[in-house]
């Protein structure tokens, strides 16, 4: 029997609703629209609970979540509770004075993200005129509230060449942490992987660059490195395994183990609404189906490394190889892990629209 620990942290999407249309967002091809998401009483009720349960931090995420007008009730529900708060942005649709009104309410820490390290970049990725200049300024304000800020570059074929850029944008904004994230193929971006999956030679520079540059930059800048996997030996510890320690709650209340679960349609979802925080952190089917090692495949379950990646990611398993319950084709072992590599080269860019019905790749 697995043993279950409190949950450490939780990824709360508090709305698919979004400025930006990234093709490489890994948010459910079906977004809820804002008639969808649950109240401001509710996501009080739920980090009260969170808080009950043990959770340490939140990431509040979406979509776009400044575009929700509770934001500051639910930073300051966060901070009586104790819990660290973590606004996860595109920074460009909220006003400086939006900003402190947050700082005040409690805001712990900020991470906007940008498209590109250069104007034109960020632009084509993200689909939305002058947002470089916004972020830039956005960035700023954090910097003069005195919050710790991150800037999150999310790395594909469109801007793979600009990772050099990113670290001197982010040295230039004063940021405390880059966080160079290749991206993964769950959600719009596994619609999208033709288009934006990097060559393996654009990868493999990538990754000696940043290996060389972080070491360089130690004490001054912390980059943290998300790595591309479909050219890797082995998977990522993905969620530091299945309902281990963290888990995401969809804008409508549904508690997933992982932010790309609901890729996963052979899994269902308990909701905040109907049932306790605590009864679906032990007792959900969703949680309990990929916990510990008794669902692994005899590949993964006879392995040394399954104490160390968990036998990967159930998300990526499962968008290619159609069950989330095959060893992650990330790994050397899995039959399907050539597959992984043969992925198409090229394709066109379907935009994240909500209320747009994506086209099969
Ligand atoms: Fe990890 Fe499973 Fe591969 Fe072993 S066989 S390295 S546990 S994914
Ligand atoms: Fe869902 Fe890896 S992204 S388990």
């Amino acid at each position: 029997m697995t043993r279950i620990l409190a949950p450490l942290g939780i990824l709360a999407e508090l709305t698919h609703r979004c400025p930006l249309q990234c093709g490489y967002c890994s948010n459910p091809l079906e977004l809820l629209k804002a008639n969808r998401e649950l109240s401001t009483g509710d996501w009080i009720s739920t980090f009260r609970q969170a808080a009950s349960l043990g959770v340490l931090q939140v990431h509040l995420s979406g979509g776009e979540p400044t575009l929700r007008k509770d934001l500051d009730q639910i930073i300051a529900c966060l901070a009586e509770n104790g819990i660290y708060s973590n606004l996860i942005t595109a920074g460009v649709s909220f006003s400086r004075e939006d900003l402190s009104r947050f700082r005040q309410a409690g805001l712990d820490h900020i991470q906007i993200s940008f498209q590109g390290a250069l104007p034109e970049t960020t632009e084509l990725v993200g689909h939305l005129k002058g947002a470089h200049e916004k972020k830039r300024a956005a960035a700023g304000w954090a910097v003069d509230l005195g919050l710790p800020l991150t800037i999150n570059a999310p790395i594909h074929k469109l801007n793979i060449h600009e990772v050099p850029d990113f670290v001197a944008l982010a040295l230039e904004l004063g940021a405390e942490r880059l966080e160079i994230a290749n991206v993964q193929y769950y959600g719009w971006a596994h619609l999208n992987r033709a288009a934006l999956l990097p060559s393996y030679d654009a990868v493999m520079a990538q990754v000696e660059y940043v290996h060389d540059i972080r070491e360089r930059l130690t004490g001054i800048l912390n980059i943290d490195f998300v790595t591309p996997d479909y050219y890797a030996d082995y998977p990522k510890p993905c969620m530091g395994g299945w309902g281990a320690d963290a888990m995401a709650i969809t804008p409508d209340g549904q508690v997933l183990p992982c932010h790309a679960a609901q890729t996963i349609s052979s899994l269902t979802f308990d909701r905040v609404t109907e049932k306790s925080l605590s009864e679906i952190w032990h007792h959900s089917d969703a949680f309990n189906r990929y916990r510990g090692d008794s669902w692994m495949p005899e590949t993964c379950r006879s392995c040394e490394r399954k104490d160390i990646d968990f036998g990967g990611c159930r998300c990526q398993a499962f968008a290619v190889t159609g069950s989330a319950a095959e060893t992650d084709p990330a790994c050397i072992k899995s039959p399907y892990h050539a597959h992984l590599r043969k992925m198409p080269a090229e394709g066109p860019i379907q935009r994240r629209v909500i209320g747009k019905s994506p086209q099969p790749a």
